[in-house]
């Protein structure tokens, strides 16, 4: 599959089935889980740059990208501060992506407006990866939780993965979600209904005939491969006293341990608050911070292959 050379990463809805299994695939080549001997990626990208735009405070996604670049032998320019840059002074978004767009080889900006990633990628002539706009879209995040799920079930169809927390503003969970609808997979949403999955996102569903179900709380009866759990996005809601109502319904106390035990798989795409008691983090099923680390190599595969250098 040669179409990835020169492409923008902005939506996952932009790539087929076969895409996303080539990404996941192409990823395994940079897993020391898979590969013992990965010495031979630091050359892949080697007198490329990468220009890292973060307009929104990140952890993971910034140092796994930094990590990820330079594990393929790119350098690497940008900030994580726009105050720290012209942007201060008054130059204008588009601005500031033509002036990148000169330097790098890639772009990658993350930013709290939904669609800034779309708009960055009409201006630049070099690949945009999206890597986080406002509560839109996170496909890098998506594919790699679909790594993850990969990795850890051996497959994607014939699973149940359950998504639990902020189904209304969380953007990992609609994109999972989407992405998953692809495959055979069974969804169960658990949020308050005030955080519901939006209809735009169950009108997809149901249009590609996939079984899901709606609870607002944990069930009892609790059946899934993989539960999903996320941050309530205080930094969404528009009313705080809202967002104080509703923070702490959804919490996965020691009292989950009995899920893990049974086999269920806990994921999260972090940071986490309080949604997860860190009793459980030690938990072999516990998975969150397997996940995070599989970014790095879902990531690495990406900026080689946008590159056009695998
Ligand atoms: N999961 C994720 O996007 O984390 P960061 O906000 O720390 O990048």
């Amino acid at each position: 599959m040669k179409n990835f050379k020169g492409r923008d990463i902005i939506d996952i809805k932009d790539l087929s089935k076969e895409e996303i299994l080539f990404v996941l695939k192409t990823a395994k080549r940079f897993d020391p889980e898979f590969v013992k001997k990965d010495r031979s990626n630091y050359e892949i990208a080697q007198g490329k740059i990468a220009g890292l735009l973060f307009f929104e405070p990140s952890t993971r996604t910034e140092q796994s990208f930094r990590a990820a670049a330079q594990k393929i032998g790119m350098g690497i320019i940008g900030f994580n501060d726009p105050e720290s840059t012209s942007i201060h002074k008054g130059e204008s978004f588009k601005d500031t992506i033509r002036i990148i767009d000169s330097y790098a080889d890639v772009l990658i900006l993350r930013h709290p407006q939904g669609g800034s990633a779309k708009e960055a990628a009409e201006v630049a002539e070099i690949p945009v990866i999206n890597a986080g706009d406002g509560p839109n879209q996170h496909p890098t995040q998506t594919l790699l939780d679909l790594y993850t799920i990969l990795k850890e079930a051996g497959k994607l169809d014939g699973i149940t993965v359950a998504l639990m927390g902020d189904l209304k503003y969380g953007r990992t969970v609609h994109a999972l979600s989407l992405a998953l609808s692809r495959f055979k997979v069974k969804q169960i949403f658990i949020s308050h209904p005030k955080l519901k999955m939006p209809d735009e996102f169950t009108a997809i569903l149901k249009s590609r005939e996939v079984e899901y179900e709606e609870f607002d709380h944990l069930p009892q009866k609790f059946e899934a491969d993989f539960l999903y759990q996320t941050r309530v996005q205080k930094e969404r809601f528009g009313d705080l006293n809202e967002y104080k109502k509703i923070k702490d319904k959804f919490i996965l106390d020691a009292s989950f341990r009995k899920y893990l035990d049974q086999g269920v798989k806990l994921m999260h795409p972090l940071p986490r608050i309080n949604e997860i008691d860190p009793t459980l983090d030690s938990h072999q099923n516990a998975i969150y911070f397997k996940q995070a680390r599989n970014g790095l190599y879902v990531r690495e595969a990406l900026l080689a292959l946008v590159l056009g250098r695998l």
